[in-house]
């Protein structure tokens, strides 16, 4: 079998069966960037360069086998699985039979999906759906993408009585949005955590996915989702566009499976991508400047809100420019501190340190200078964030009931800032109705 690699409209590619579980890739189109690990390779590029790219715009873990299982593809076939759902991937990229077009512009062709089958679709339980998935998107957490008219956007409320209809595109046309229902009960509250980081982000000046909260009418009953708006998609002339994209993961040629960096006590080194990758990699690319503005930016936020998941598929570069990447919007912002049994370690240490509880001034500093960012700038920035942030959280605190996930997440915040300007020299005054300065989390060089 032989299957046509697309950047969107362009047939760039050819991958070819090799031996079992394995392919590579023929390059049609040397102008067009697929991956910067491609670049100076030979055709055809061999399996070990193109597959880690492949791998990673499938989905992964669980979800990853639950839609192997629903369409009988054995779990280490990714050629065929990328045969059966490859049509439309996040960024540009659409591999589909050889011959058949990708999914463009053109005439919208849009499928309707009740809620439950939407639900369904997300978990990877699509084995009783009418319209199977086609549409590959990596991360392990429920998801679809569907097409939404932004001014179609229902209000959250509004979504609690009125089922709004569901439209995914399968065949031709592009989608615009990913939901993502909340149906893991390992991870409850996820709609909420991920909608109050992503706007907090976007106050202290990340550019962040639009994200917006709704409900979903299952079976059994209300479900909450969260809508985000793809930022590899553009409208032009009333028709959706994709820009291409590669996650940290694949730029740097690595699998799905060392998304999350680690200390080898083997060889004495870390594994898996890391700040100074990202820095280094941004540099190569377009917009340098405010990349890097929003690398220090998301650095000080994810270890504000305690986000122990932004490993390396969770920050991505976007080519809005055929052949120049750039950093790309920041997705996938939560707060692992509402659960207990995720790893409690940093997703990419700092400064040689995983440990976020011991993590301090120290480290930031030999993290700006493995990375070469000026500390006085990281420090300026943090001392600006935590000014930005402190009103917000005494807001929360004011506002939400204990129970709610955004009071538990502004408490860590009002705890990690008040470490942070402990640690860099800060004036801190927090409101907070507890006693923060007393709590256990603290970092025992400051009160100890
Ligand atoms: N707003 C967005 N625009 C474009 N692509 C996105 C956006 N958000 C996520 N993605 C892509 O979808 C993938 C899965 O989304 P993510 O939110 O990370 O899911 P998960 O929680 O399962 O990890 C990401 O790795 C990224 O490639
Ligand atoms: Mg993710």
């Amino acid at each position: 079998m032989v299957l046509d690699v697309y950047l969107a409209d362009h047939l760039v590619g050819k991958l070819r069966e090799t031996q079992m579980h394995e392919y590579e890739l023929e390059v049609l189109d040397h102008s067009k960037a697929i991956s910067n690990q491609f670049i100076g390779i030979e055709n055809p590029i061999p399996f070990d360069i193109c597959g880690p790219f492949f791998e990673n715009i499938l989905p992964e873990d669980k979800r990853k086998a639950k839609i192997c299982k629903a369409l009988e593809v054995h779990k280490k076939d990714d050629f065929n699985l990328l045969s059966k759902i490859g049509r439309e991937t996040a960024g540009a990229i659409s591999v589909v039979h050889e011959g058949a077009k990708p999914n463009i512009l053109d005439t919208p062709d849009l499928n309707t999906l009740t809620h439950q089958e939407l639900i369904d679709k997300a978990k990877g339980d699509i084995a009783g759906i009418k319209f199977k998935t086609r549409i590959s998107l990596a991360g392990a957490q429920a998801k679809a993408s569907i097409v939404l008219n932004d001014r179609d956007l229902p209000e959250t409320e509004e979504t609690k009585t009125t089922a709004f209809p569901i439209y995914t595109c399968e065949n031709r046309s592009l989608s615009n949005f990913i939901i993502k229902p909340e149906v893991n009960p390992d991870l409850p509250h996820s709609v909420d955590n991920e909608y109050f980081c992503m706007t907090l982000a976007r106050e202290v000046g990340i550019d962040a996915a639009d994200v917006y909260k709704c409900f979903l009418h299952g079976e059994k009953g209300l479900i909450p989702a969260l809508l985000i708006k793809r930022f590899d998609r553009y409208e032009t002339e009333g028709q959706v566009r994709p820009y291409h994209m590669e996650d940290l993961c694949q730029i740097l040629g690595l699998s799905p499976d060392y998304k999350y960096q680690e200390y080898s006590a083997v060889t004495g080194n870390d594994t898996g991508p890391g700040i100074s990758n990202l820095v280094n990699i941004t540099k190569k690319g377009k917009n340098v400047i405010h990349g890097i503005q929003q690398i220090i930016k998301l650095v000080i936020f994810n270890y504000i809100v305690e986000n122990q998941d932004a490993h390396g598929k969770n920050f991505s570069f976007i080519y809005k420019d055929e052949d120049k990447f750039e950093f790309a919007p920041a997705y996938d912002l939560i707060s692992t501190c509402l659960y207990d049994e995720m790893n409690e370690d940093l997703a990419m240490h700092i400064g040689g340190e995983y440990n976020p509880a011991i993590v301090g001034k120290d480290h930031f500093q030999k993290m700006c200078k493995e990375t070469k960012l000026g500390f006085s700038s990281f420090k300026k920035e943090a001392e600006k964030m935590i000014g930005t942030l402190k009103p917000l959280i005494e807001e929360t605190q004011k506002t939400k009931g204990k129970a709610t996930a955004e009071r538990k997440i502004a408490e860590v915040m009002a705890m990690r800032c008040y470490h942070l300007s402990q640690e860099f020299g800060f004036d801190f005054d927090f409101n907070w109705d507890e006693d923060i300065k007393s709590n256990a989390f603290l970092n025992p060089q400051i009160d100890g």
